[in-house]
């Protein structure tokens, strides 16, 4: 979502005239994208804007921004503890930032933070001709934004909002769109993405909104003449209906990939996280899941040391990890977030540290092992993958095939596989991060 609001803002500030500068000595304009997720990721903020006081000084005129999760959390705050900040704008003004840079070179400063409920922060330009987006064959499509969810760890419904849709009209254009720009693989984003819908669901209200049941855009949206991929990011588990799962069955371009947090194996973890389901409700729904795809290649987000979580509790996300049998998997320790319910619980209830630590450890080499087997099982299969560039070490091309694995090709004709293309594969090696695979003829034109 964070990387998608930048793309968003560069694409902004090119409709307005801006230009983008190869690095930040040669740039006169800077805006930091933040995020809040855990303690860290706000920390990190707090190091840059030490160091880019050195950058704004240096050169009369120069202009510094910051937006995202941070800034919709902290608003003018920041402008008060950081004298070298001119600008702030919330997750839900990106629209304001070419004015806001504009002020901000005539010596204003401002911040921005109201949350807007209207569709209108929806209403973006077409990709400016110049937006280099890393990967051209793939592109990011928001479907909705905002969660009413309020799981007790996570500050995301304080600094994204209420949930909020938008019409599926607007979304098939801009698919459209893209396609028509070369983009092969859309990637819905939301974030409860399969709540996309739910508020309208009675129908005089999904009608005055435009939207449609979330699986039912899906079918809409794989119509789109040049769109061979579809996946979506991230769904939540109670948001599956039986259209949606019935889709991954019936759908040949919704891929055969779900990012699907679970953050715990525990009952009573599940409970005091406000994850609204049990362990056998998710499991339940992996198994629903395979019925209809039996390739479907699950990966999910674990959190580990959550306030009161015991032995016990941690080994049944251990357990819960190898029965859903994760191809891979984020797993992070708890962080307390200001304003959540469960931030209170880490002075009383709040797991040490070196416990925390530990648990990550066990769980990210469980991972490790379960990654690695899950590639050596492909090793001799025939898959397609979609070129993204050049691999980490550079000169071969890399892309993702559709159980959004990393896959390098083995290739002396690297400029035969441009980014963007699709090309069928044979995978001949398994690494811990990646796979290793051979182009299979005929030749992408
Ligand atoms: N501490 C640790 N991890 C968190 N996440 C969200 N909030 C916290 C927190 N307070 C994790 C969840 C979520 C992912 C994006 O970040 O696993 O799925
Ligand atoms: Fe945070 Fe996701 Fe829960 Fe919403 S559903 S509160 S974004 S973890």
């Amino acid at each position: 979502m964070n990387v998608h609001d930048s793309e968003k803002v560069e694409n902004l500030l090119l409709h307005h005239g801006y230009l983008a500068a190869r690095d930040a000595d040669e740039a006169d304009l800077l805006i930091v994208n933040t995020c809040s997720i855990r303690d860290k990721a706000e920390q990190r903020l707090y190091s840059d804007l030490g160091l880019l006081r050195a950058w704004k000084t240096a050169l009369p005129g120069r202009v510094l921004g910051v937006g995202g999760c941070v800034a919709q959390q902290e608003g003018d705050r920041l402008l008060r503890r950081f004298p070298q900040v001119d600008f702030v704008f919330g997750t839900h003004n990106l629209r304001l930032v070419p004015a806001l840079a504009r002020a901000a070179g005539e010596g204003e400063r401002a911040a921005h933070t109201e949350e807007r409920r209207s569709l209108e922060r929806f209403e973006l330009p077409v990709p400016h001709p110049e937006l280099a987006r890393k990967n051209p064959g793939r592109a990011y499509l928001t479907v909705m934004e905002g969660c009413d969810m309020f799981c007790s760890f996570c500050i995301v419904p304080r600094t994204r909002g209420r949930e909020i849709s938008r019409p599926a009209e607007a979304i098939l254009r801009e698919a459209e769109t893209l396609a028509r720009g070369g983009v092969r693989e859309l990637v819905l984003l939301g974030q409860t993405v399969n709540a996309y819908g739910r508020q309208d669901a009675r129908r005089a209200s999904a009608k005055a909104h435009g939207t449609l049941p979330f699986a039912q855009l899906v079918r809409q949206l794989a119509e789109t003449p040049g769109i061979s991929r579809i996946r979506y990011t991230s769904p939540h588990p109670v948001f599956f209906d039986d259209d949606l799962v019935a889709a991954h069955a019936f759908v040949p371009e919704l891929c055969p990939h779900i990012h699907l947090p679970v953050q715990s194996g525990s009952d009573a973890v599940l409970g005091a996280m406000r994850r609204r389901y049990a362990r056998a409700d998710y499991l339940r729904l992996v198994d629903g899941l395979r019925n209809a795809r039996p390739d479907l290649a699950l990966t999910s987000d674990l959190i580990v040391g959550f306030p009161g979580e015991t032995d016990r509790d941690f080994e049944d996300t251990l357990s819960l990890v190898r029965e859903a049998g994760f191809v891979d998997s984020y797993s992070f320790k708890y962080s307390p977030r200001p304003g959540t319910p469960a931030g209170a619980l880490e002075l009383t209830e709040g797991v040490p540290e070196a416990v925390k630590q530990s648990r990550l450890e066990a769980l990210q080499d469980l991972q490790r092992g379960l990654t690695l087997a899950a590639h050596r099982a492909r090793v001799g299969t025939r898959t397609e993958i979609l070129v993204e560039g050049e691999s980490r070490r550079g000169a071969q091309p890399a892309g993702r095939d559709p159980y959004h694995r990393v896959v390098n090709l083995t290739t002396s004709s690297p400029s035969a596989f441009p980014a963007g293309s699709l090309v069928p594969v044979q995978i001949v090696e398994a690494t811990p991060h990646s796979l290793l695979a051979e182009p299979l003829a005929p030749l992408p034109d």
